[in-house]
């Protein structure tokens, strides 16, 4: 079995996407929900799906190593951020080389960076007078929005398109390829070995 592990800060509806995706299949599983926010709705949205949840903050995801021993105890193969707003610190990134992904609201490597989430970025599109935007899923490093770029998908700006307009368009792009995204990243994926386990 290959696990996944979703940090998210919110809502939870690429959470609950990827959950729903993942429930009858026999090979894959979301093992665990993280979350930096107690009343997020995301932790409704995991304990539906019986998803074990981890509710965590600052001090304890940059100053232990409990998220990272609970994770190794789970066995997690891939890290999925799905709205999660901070940065992921050095040392799980250097332990999940190429196992965390993200999902950003616009075409990088556009619109991204510190404090560019949600709303903002729509506005910022807008803004621009861009024809166009869409959805970057890509690999995490120790920058906002940064890593390299797995997947994009576009979808065209229409002239009566407001910030919450294109935040649904958005989002039903989100929740129909970040899913299969995932599982073809985590069939090419070996089962990831702990040091120490094996
Ligand atoms: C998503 O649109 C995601 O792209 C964005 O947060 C939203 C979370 O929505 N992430 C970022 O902006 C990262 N910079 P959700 O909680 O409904 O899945």
């Amino acid at each position: 079995m290959k696990r996944i592990a979703i940090f998210a800060s919110g809502s939870g509806s690429n959470a609950q996407r990827i959950m729903e995706h993942f429930k009858r299949n026999k090979e894959m599983e979301v093992a665990l929900v993280l979350c930096n926010k107690p009343d997020a709705y995301v932790l409704q949205r995991a304990d539906n799906f019986e998803v074990p949840t981890h509710v965590f903050n600052r001090e304890e995801l940059y100053h232990t190593n409990s998220i990272d021993n609970l994770m190794k105890n789970l066995e997690i193969d891939l890290i999925v951020l799905a709205g999660f707003m901070w940065l992921i610190p050095e040392r799980i990134i250097q332990a999940y080389s190429k196992r965390i992904v993200n999902i950003h609201p616009a075409l990088l490597p556009k619109f991204g960076g510190e404090g560019m989430y949600g709303k903002k970025v729509h506005e910022a599109v807008l803004e621009s007078g861009d024809t166009e935007t869409g959805i970057s899923i890509h690999y995490v490093n120790e920058l906002f929005d940064e890593g390299e770029i797995i997947y994009q998908s576009r979808c065209l700006i229409d002239s009566n398109d407001d910030a919450e307009k294109l935040a649904y368009k958005v989002h039903q792009l989100e929740h129909l390829h970040y899913p299969k995204i995932i599982e073809d990243l985590l069939k090419k994926l070996d089962k990831k070995v702990y040091p120490g386990t094996h």
